[in-house]
Parts: C-alpha cells; sequence; structure tokens
C-alpha cells in the first residue's frame, strides 16, 4: 500500500501568521500552524512584546488581532529561530518598541548586520550588545514619529532581510521598496496581500522587487482566516526518503508556492517521477498534493539562479547525489554557510565520513554518486536539516548511518523519525 503523509503545516507561513495576526484588526483563524519549537519561540516572543498568543494550537486557533504592543521586558529569546529575530527586529523596529533579541549559540553566530543596517538607515535605534554584528541586539523605544523611507537592494536574496523590513515599514506605516538580486520566497507580500496590505511584488514567474506603501500610516489590515499549507521543506525530505528507498509515496495538503518548489524541479531533472496535482489556494498560496514513482537518479547541476528556490533543500539533494548516478554539483550556495550551522561544511565532512567522494567550494559542492551502501556516524552540530537529510540517507538498502543529535529536528519537524519509518526497508 502507498502510505499517505501529510506533512506539518510551514514553517515560514506560521511565523508571519503569528506575527501579522497581532497587527490585524480583529481575529484571525488559523488551522495547521506549525507547533515545532522555531514557530514556539515567535509565540514567546510576541508575548513578551504584549500579543495575546494562545498556548494550545490543535484544530482551529483563534489569534486575536489589535495586540496592545508594548516595551519588553527582560531578553527575548528568539531560540535557534533566524526567522524569529530578524522579523520580530524589524517588527520591534516598526512599532517603536524597546526589546533585547537573544538566541542560542547558532542563532548567536548568525549575521544581524544584514537587517541591523537597513533598520538603522531608516531611523530605529538599534545597539549591539555583545560581539558586533550579531545578537544579542537591543532596540530602543521610539516616543514618536515614524521611520525614513527605504529603498534597498540587499547584497543577498533573504525573505529574512525583506520581511523584516516590510514589518518595519508595515508597522509604522512607511515606505518601503526592497529589490532582491534573486527572488526570495514571498509568504509575507502574499499574507499581506491577502490582509488588504498596499503592497506590490513580483509576478509567480519571476520578479525580485516588493514595494509597500502605507502611505504614512498603518494601514488597516484584514485578519487571516486560513489553513496553513503542509511545509515544502519537510515534504522535501520524505519525497527524497521514498525515492531513496524505491517506494511509492503520497503526500497531501503541500505548499506549492512557485518560490518554494525548486526541489521538484531538480528531483525531476534527476530523474523522479513526481506527479504534481494542485488542490486549491489557502492564504494567497497554491497547495496540492504529491505522488512519488520509484526511479533512478541521475546528477544534475544546481544553477546559482536556482539557489534562492531550493535554499533550504541543499542539504537534501546533495545528500541524494551519493545516491544517484554520476555527479551532483552546486554553485553560488555561501548562504549555506551561515544557517543553524555551516551547511556546506558539515554536508562534506559527513558525506566524506560515509565514504562518499564530496569537494567542498568556498560556495557549494559536488557529489560523486553511487558509493554503495554507506555506513558512519553524522555530527549535526544540532542542524536539523542536516540531521534529517543524513536520515534520508540511513532508509537506503543495507546502509548503516547513525545521527548523533536526533532531537534537533523539533525546531520544524517533531514528528520526522515517525513519518520517515513509514518509508524506511522494515515497513516495505
Ligand atoms: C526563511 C528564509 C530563509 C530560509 C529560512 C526561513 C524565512 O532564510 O533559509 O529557513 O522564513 O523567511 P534567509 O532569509 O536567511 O535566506
Amino acid at each position: 500500500m502507498t502510505p499517505v503523509i501529510r506533512v506539518p503545516g510551514d514553517k515560514s507561513i506560521s511565523h508571519r501568521v503569528l506575527m501579522l495576526a497581532g497587527l490585524a484588526a480583529g481575529d484571525s483563524w488559523v488551522e495547521n500552524l506549525l507547533d515545532a519549537a522555531d514557530v514556539r519561540s515567535t509565540a514567546e516572543v510576541l508575548r513578551g512584546l504584549g500579543v495575546d498568543v494562545p498556548c494550545t494550537w490543535s484544530g482551529r486557533v483563534r489569534l486575536p488581532g489589535d495586540a496592545a504592543w508594548r516595551d519588553a521586558e527582560g531578553i527575548l529569546d528568539c531560540g535557534n529561530s533566524g526567522t524569529t529575530a530578524r522579523l520580530v527586529a524589524g517588527l520591534a523596529a516598526g512599532l517603536g518598541r524597546s526589546a533585547v533579541l537573544d538566541g542560542d549559540d547558532s542563532l548567536r553566530r548568525r549575521p544581524m548586520e544584514r537587517v541591523v543596517y537597513p533598520l538603522q538607515a531608516m531611523g530605529a535605534r538599534i545597539e549591539y550588545r555583545g560581539v558586533r554584528g550579531y545578537i544579542p541586539i537591543e532596540l530602543r523605544a521610539r516616543a514618536s514619529g515614524g521611520l525614513r523611507v527605504l529603498r534597498h537592494r540587499p547584497r543577498v536574496a533573504s525573505a529574512q532581510v525583506k520581511s523584516c523590513l516590510l514589518l518595519a515599514g508595515l508597522a509604522s506605516g512607511t515606505l518601503v521598496e526592497v529589490v532582491e538580486p534573486g527572488r526570495s520566497r514571498d509568504h509575507t507580500e502574499r499574507l499581506l496581500e491577502a490582509m488588504g496590505a498596499p503592497i506590490t511584488f513580483g509576478p509567480e514567474d519571476g520578479g525580485a522587487r516588493v514595494l509597500l506603501d502605507p502611505g504614512g500610516a498603518p494601514p488597516a489590515l484584514r485578519p487571516l482566516d486560513l489553513r496553513v499549507p503542509g511545509d515544502p521543506s519537510s515534504a522535501a525530505f520524505l519525497v527524497g526518503a521514498a525515492l531513496v528507498a524505491g517506494r511509492r509515496l503520497r503526500l497531501e495538503g503541500v505548499g506549492l508556492n512557485p518560490t518554494r518548489t525548486g526541489y521538484l524541479e531538480v528531483l525531476r531533472r534527476m530523474g523522479a517521477r513526481i506527479t504534481i496535482t494542485e488542490t486549491g489556494r489557502e492564504g494567497g498560496e497554491p497547495v496540492g498534493d504529491l505522488s512519488v514513482e520509484p526511479a533512478e537518479l541521475r546528477g544534475v547541476e544546481i544553477e546559482p539562479a536556482l539557489v534562492p528556490r531550493v535554499l533550504d533543500e541543499l542539504p537534501l539533494l546533495a545528500v541524494l547525489g551519493a545516491q544517484a548516478g554520476g555527479c551532483l554539483s552546486v554553485r553560488g550556495a555561501r548562504e549555506l554557510r551561515v544557517k543553524e550551522s555551516d551547511r556546506l561544511a558539515l554536508l562534506a565532512s559527513n558525506l566524506d565520513e560515509l565514504g562518499v567522494q564530496c569537494r567542498e567550494w568556498e560556495d557549494g559542492l559536488e557529489v560523486s554518486g553511487r558509493a554503495g551502501p554507506l555506513s558512519g556516524s553524522v555530527y549535526t552540530d544540532g542542524d536539523h536539516r542536516i540531521a534529517m537529510a543524513f536520515g534520508v540517507l540511513a532508509v537506503a538498502p543495507g546502509s548503516d548511518v547513525r545521527i548523533d543529535d536526533r532531537a534537533c529536528v523539533a525546531v520544524s519537524y517533531p514528528g520526522f523519525w515517525e513519518d520517515l519509518r513509514l518509508l524506511s526497508e522494515e515497513a516495505a
């Protein structure tokens, strides 16, 4: 029988829904909010800023609007979540609220200047509390007056940077234009459009410019009512596992936002047989089902222009290269060095440990495929996507891959190991 799985709600959308619901004029209703550590970090940080976020998230959840935003007392702990730290920095700056943002050791190593610099250019008062360029950062309250108009061209495509600045513009009623070198995920734009915000952004097939023009005052936002689509980044691991195990799989209710579906294009180029059926839309996002059939994989070249659309799936695609014929390569992926871990370094060292030939460049990797059954220990550095990627390799018949930290998947996909078991050899 073909296993049928519904992956948990999209992490990026869940963060944004919690933040935007607090700004809406009235109560929002949301189903399938991701209940995982990263989104819990956002909820806790928002409570510190005065938002009444409920504690239980099963079924249809009411998120109260018109939040009574206040200055945060104490330190707001963003945990492991870069999205929380960067987006809340923009939100608090736009609201003119004081807050100190901090997080775990991994988050303390991730660059913050990319959001602090443009926020300062808008007139926000932000200081580094520890090492320059990193959290903890302190945002100072602004008694009155808006922020300055910002037209920004970030050096790298980053949805966190773009969303941070849009939230600052939204909450302060200030015009913000962001032109990215490539189009990053556009969930903030789609949700804002669904809420009636004065936002324009590129067509589905391109366009890396977004303009928010509130005309001097925070716009009235319609409350949200949606079912959060299944997270394509979580779905990708199960699709990969089905391919490695040579099994059929059906995934239902998966997000099909074109800024996130690059992994399906790469997998099809690798020879995967995946049927995609769009079934509807939620919060301005296309949603649908995926059916995966067993297939032989071959390595491909992932070109730099595609990287923003496969960003979080690159660990998975890289390890699949080990099971494919020929070579899989990716360039233009320097950003992977500043994720929850240095993912390029960890992919290379762990593949090497498993006996897979792998070349590491400053901005990418080349993986030689078909190493035969793999065995060895994987060091994750607490990075959920490294743990899940190598967990996928572990379902290959005859392999013996041990993961040092299986619990770290809790930040994005707490039920991952159970879902993976449905696809493993024993279940076949
Ligand atoms: C995210 C944006 C991406 C992605 C991260 C989630 C978001 O990060 O890697 O997992 O929700 O906006 P960058 O903005 O740093 O590229």
